[in-house]
């Protein structure tokens, strides 16, 4: 292991943390843009508390509402626009991954001369990783990307079907104000979309990482049990404020860099996904219930030990009589169960995506980060055709 690593987002964690948005925020700045998404926060009230607390505390605000699921680039334009000419200072992130991806690429786009779609990772020759970005404040409202405390942000285009990212230190936000209480009114589907997304993201590293990590391995393992003990105490019942809690610490904690550090990993499934999410506006989470366990039937052949060991420490299951790749492919079986005991689709039909842009699929999980022979990055790397028999197999 050889690593580098810093998270200099602060975090303010707990229910009830709200009514203190305007103090965090008025260290960085008297005039902020509120972003949010299509209106959950105006329905259950969390838009006015946070409108309150921030008057009190002498910010004034301009609104940027009506980011969408799967954010597109049109909104960061518009926030940016709106950002610039209203002289705001900071930028505040009310709402879920998309609201808070966009009001990252808002916050970098404010200080960049050209068009805010350089910034995204497309395959370009020159890929404007922004070196600057208004400071940000988070308020997740649903746990699932831990966009909340990490530099990624996830864009896509709709004219062009493309949905990638950018990954840079000016995004981390200053300060993550995550109170538990703003996601009890997420209805039961997101929130298991959203402990899917949380696991996978730790899946990624623990299947595409580098061998000899054993004090990740046991972090992931605790993160996945963590979400597969109160994952489905949230789903069936939105209201047990104990079980959002643990869900949004695992969330969070499972990508902001701490779990996956030293393992130099590629997140294959989410490159897929992405590229399924850009044709067909399908939830994330969702997509990543079907692609992963898909992709693990695949993966499982290049590192049977592997999936053994996730077989063993995850679900319990017992080496006597098996080789190492039945007990893994058991191990498999038992992970998509559980997806789909949380509500979780588990095959492409479910989505309504059916195979006829499968080559495209594929050509555009590439696009952004391919190894020197054009493969998608992982354990084992991908060609092409390989992300079409995973999909294929997920039909
Ligand atoms: O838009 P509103 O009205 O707020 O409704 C949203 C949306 O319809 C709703 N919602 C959010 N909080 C709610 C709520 N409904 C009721 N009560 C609440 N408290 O949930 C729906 C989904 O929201 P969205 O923000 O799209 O969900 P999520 O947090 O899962 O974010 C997904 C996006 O994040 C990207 C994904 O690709 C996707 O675009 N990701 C970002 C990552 C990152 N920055 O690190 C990593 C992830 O792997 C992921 O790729
Ligand atoms: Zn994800």
């Amino acid at each position: 292991m050889k690593f580098e690593f810093q998270n200099p987002t602060k975090i303010i964690f707990g229910a009830g943390v709200l009514a203190r948005l305007g103090e965090v925020v008025r260290s960085h700045g008297k005039r902020a843009l509120l972003v949010t998404g299509g209106g959950s926060v105006k329905r259950n009230g969390v838009f006015d508390r946070a409108a309150a607390s921030l008057k009190d505390a002498g910010v004034s605000v301009v609104e940027c509402s009506g980011i969408e699921p799967n954010p597109r680039i049109t909104s960061v334009v518009r926030g940016a626009e709106i950002a610039r000419k209203e002289s705001c200072e900071v930028v505040i992130a009310l709402g879920g991954g998309s609201t808070m991806d966009a009001s990252k690429v808002i916050a970098a786009a404010v200080l960049y001369g050209g068009d805010p779609w350089d910034m995204i990772g497309h395959g370009q020759d020159n890929w404007a990783i922004p070196t600057r970005a208004l400071p940000v404040i988070t308020v997740p409202t649903l746990a699932a990307t831990g966009s909340e405390m990490n530099s990624g942000a996830v864009i896509g285009s709709e004219d062009l079907k493309v949905k990638s990212f950018v990954m840079a230190d000016c995004l981390f936000p200053k300060v993550a104000l995550v109170d538990p209480e703003l996601t009890l009114s997420v209805p039961r589907d997101q929130t298991a979309f959203g402990v899917c997304d949380l696991i996978t993201h730790v899946t990624e590293g623990y299947f595409n990482g580098i061998d000899g990590t054993p004090i990740q391995d046991r972090f992931a393992e605790g993160v996945i049990l963590t979400a597969m003990e109160w994952g489905p105490k949230a789903v069936a019942d939105g209201s047990n404020l104990e079980a959002r809690t643990q869900v949004q610490w695992a969330a969070l904690v499972a990508l902001n860099g701490w779990v996956q550090v030293g393992t130099a990993f590629s997140p294959p499934v989410h490159m897929i996904e992405h590229a399924l999410s850009a044709h067909h506006d399908i939830t994330h989470g969702a997509g990543l219930a079907v692609v992963n366990p898909a992709w693990m039937r695949f993966a499982v052949k290049a590192r049977p030990d592997r999936f053994a060991q996730f077989a063993q420490r995850v679900f319990g299951l017992s080496t006597t009589a098996k080789d190492n790749l039945g007990l893994a492919l058991e191990g498999i079986d038992k992970f998509e169960d559980f997806l789909r005991s949380l509500g979780c689709p588990t095959h492409l039909s479910e989505l309504g995506i059916a195979d006829e842009l499968f080559s495209r699929y594929a050509e555009d999980a590439v696009l952004v980060v391919r190894d020197e022979n054009g493969n998608l990055p992982g354990r084992p790397p991908m060609s092409k055709a390989d992300i079409v028999e995973v999909l294929r197999s997920a039909l």
